[in-house]
């Protein structure tokens, strides 16, 4: 799903969170048929907190200047990059449609963007997707995603991206770039099972549910670790910035171990229970017998000790670490393994973006 854009193969996908910046550059190559990916660079900064405040760039130059220091900093040369947007102003919806013609199909497309939307259509960009041809026999049988973009998220972003001199090549969404990630490193069971994977950012949790191969489900709930901290800071009165040490397990003084764990066990209580939410639609949907085998979970947050045991016990399914890195091969004289494993949780979305990237 790409807005707007001219396509550069091998570009550097480009994940700007409201916590941190990441960044990979992957390059892909053919053996026996099959794409092998190697990881040619990888860039991490964290941002201030308030430059990005509810999914939108507030200081703009913040932004741009924290880009410039993650490729100086890992000597990435490439200046092609691809960022990934999210929240309440990407709307994905899936359609069906009677088989048509493509120019018929154009036309189709934004009778439906102009229906399915709750945005004025001129506000937003729209792209599509089709997922599949289901069943012949059926009138309905194009399998369409549909995606609208505000145009004004899309401008936001692309401004940062301008100011840090990057060459911007496409903009893609963070739950389909998570899509991709997961594709290519867990191919078995993304053609096989019914997985979701549960990406705990800052300022949001992107969540998409794959059954055999196809996306069945997207959604992006506000909750994430800023709105952790901003409860934890009133909780136990205390800075914005104490409430984040804590959440990654570093000791402040005065707090103790127990009364933290209170305030964060209601916060995780919170986000459970969404997850739980969205697990009991999903699984009472338009088919019988729906059951996730498996959940992923990536962000930051992920790496809360034990959040995996927490979504185990409240939604009943095995749940395991995302690794972006499964089948990527890297130098290991190059970079350094602890640092995979310690950040792979990071790493998802900007992953994707960088694979999609290398292959299309
Ligand atoms: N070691 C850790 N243990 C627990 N939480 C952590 C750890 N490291 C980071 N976090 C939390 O993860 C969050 C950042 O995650 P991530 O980098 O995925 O977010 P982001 O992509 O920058 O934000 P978003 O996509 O929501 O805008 C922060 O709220 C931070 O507190
Ligand atoms: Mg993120």
């Amino acid at each position: 799903m790409m807005f707007g854009k001219k396509h550069i193969k091998n570009a550097v996908g480009l994940d700007i969170g409201s916590h941190s910046i990441k960044a990979v550059e992957i390059k892909a190559r053919n053996k026996h048929g099959q794409n092998i990916f190697e990881l040619k660079s990888i860039g991490y900064e964290p941002l201030s907190y308030d430059a990005i405040v509810e999914g939108t760039i507030i200081d703009t130059t913040a932004v741009a200047e924290t880009i410039k220091i993650v490729f100086d900093e890992n000597k990435i040369k490439n200046k092609n990059v691809v960022i990934s947007i999210s929240g309440n102003s990407v709307i994905i919806k899936k359609i069906s449609l009677p088989n048509m013609e493509t120019e018929e199909l154009a036309e189709s497309i934004i009778w439906e963007a102009k229906h399915n939307i709750p945005y004025p259509y001129e506000e937003t960009n729209v792209d599509y997707a089709i997922l599949k041809q289901s069943d012949p026999e059926k009138e309905q049988n194009l399998d369409i995603l549909l995606v609208a973009a505000k145009k004004d998220k899309i401008a936001n972003y692309s401004n940062a991206v301008k100011q840090a001199r990057r060459n911007l090549t496409a903009i893609d969404v963070d739950v389909f770039a998570l899509l991709n990630s997961f594709e290519i490193n867990y191919p078995e069971n993304f053609k096989k099972k019914t997985v979701a994977i549960i990406n705990i950012g800052s300022n949001l949790t992107n969540l998409v549910i794959i059954e055999n191969g196809h996306p069945q489900l997207f959604r992006d709930l506000n909750i994430g670790g800023a709105l952790f901290a901003e409860n934890i800071s009133k909780e136990l009165n205390i800075g914005f910035d104490e409430s984040e040490k804590l959440i990654k397990g570093i000791p402040v003084e005065q707090i103790s171990q127990e009364k933290f764990q209170y305030v964060l066990d209601m916060n995780l209580q919170n986000i459970l229970e969404e997850i739980k939410k969205t697990f009991l639609f999903f699984e009472a949907g338009e088919k019988m017998d729906r059951k996730i085998e498996t959940v992923y979970i990536s962000g930051g947050l992920s790496k809360l000790s034990n959040l995996s045991g927490h979504i185990e016990q409240k939604v009943g399914i095995k749940t395991e670490i995302f690794n972006p890195f499964r089948m990527i091969e890297y130098n290991e004289s190059k970079f350094d393994n602890l640092y995979f494993e310690d950040m792979a949780a990071l790493f998802g979305v900007a992953t994707g973006l960088a694979v999609r990237s290398a292959v299309t």
